[in-house]
């Protein structure tokens, strides 16, 4: 028996999460689907399905939404949804349930990481929370793995197991989810300093929306742009910018500290 985790990581907080998900588990092996390079269903021996990403604008990201509407109906597979953020998630975990529920799987558990922040506005004003998660989250983090274990020990034993019960907490379910739009239009136009640009195309390569087209610099499509903030993140130049952002508050991959808790 396997199992699977099919994830969405901008900065790569997400799957390294994932990965350390997978490797604390001792009943079952788990392989991880990365949505955005590996776009087609996962195959039907899985026993179990995890759903992950990270938190955008207090919900589950536009991409994974669509991801998991594509998928074929499932008759009660037995699934978990985990969401990092790095300062609130708002609904990001109940939607998850929601979502993952309406297409005929069993939700057994959810959770929900403090790691850092991945959003360039919130760390250039200083909230990149970058020794998160603390020890008591990280606590909590690993009793969700010995739970989901455990339950996939009854799973494999043949037990009923129970829907689980989320509770994401009074003020995350008091935020509502922005919308897409709004995100656009807050990151607003991007700009390449062509004096930086080496025409290495990393931007392109990680817009998960296509959004971009090399000629040589980048292009922007701003219809397909779901500001996400990647081709930001991931440029190695610093050359992207937008009117408010310039050269700060990067975040293209898991920081030292969160590498050494999780193991990466
Ligand atoms: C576009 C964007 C929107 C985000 N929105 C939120 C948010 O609403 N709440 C939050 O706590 N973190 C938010 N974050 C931070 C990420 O959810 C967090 O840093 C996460 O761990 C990043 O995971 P990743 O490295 O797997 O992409 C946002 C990050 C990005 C890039
Ligand atoms: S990632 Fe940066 S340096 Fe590379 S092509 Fe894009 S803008 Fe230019
Ligand atoms: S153009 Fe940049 S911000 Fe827009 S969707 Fe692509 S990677 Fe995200």
């Amino acid at each position: 028996m396997r199992g699977i985790i099919c994830y969405y990581s901008g900065s790569g907080n997400t799957k390294l999460a994932c990965r350390y998900i997978a490797k604390n588990i001792r009943n079952i092996e788990i392989d991880l689907f990365n949505v955005v390079k590996d776009n087609t269903q996962f195959r039907e021996r899985y026993t179990v399905v995890g759903f992950a990403t990270f938190t955008d604008f207090f919900g589950v990201p536009y991409l994974f939404e669509k991801f998991i509407e594509n998928l074929t109906p499932q008759n009660h597979k037995p699934a978990f949804v985990f969401n990092t953020y790095g300062i609130i998630s708002g609904k990001t975990l109940k939607t998850f349930v929601g979502l993952v529920t309406a297409k005929g799987f069993n939700v057994i558990t959810g959770h929900s990481l403090h790691t850092p922040e991945s959003f360039p506005p919130m760390i250039a004003r200083g909230l990149s929370n970058k020794n998160a998660p603390n020890e008591k989250e990280l606590g909590k983090f690993n009793n969700f793995i010995s739970e989901l274990d455990q339950s996939i020990k009854d799973v494999q034993d043949g037990k009923e197991i129970k829907k689980a019960k989320i509770n994401i907490g009074f003020l995350n379910s008091i935020l509502p989810k922005r919308s897409r739009t709004k995100a656009r239009e807050d990151m607003g136009e991007k700009y390449v300093d062509e004096s930086l640009c080496i025409e290495c195309g990393t931007c392109k390569e990680s817009c998960p929306y296509a959004a971009i087209e090399l000629n040589p610099k980048p292009v922007f499509d701003m219809d397909k742009c779901y500001g996400c903030w990647a081709c930001y993140n991931h440029c190695p130049q610093k050359a992207i910018y937008t009117k408010k952002f310039r050269g700060v508050g990067h975040y293209p991959k898991p920081n030292k500290q969160l590498q050494e808790k999780l193991g990466g």
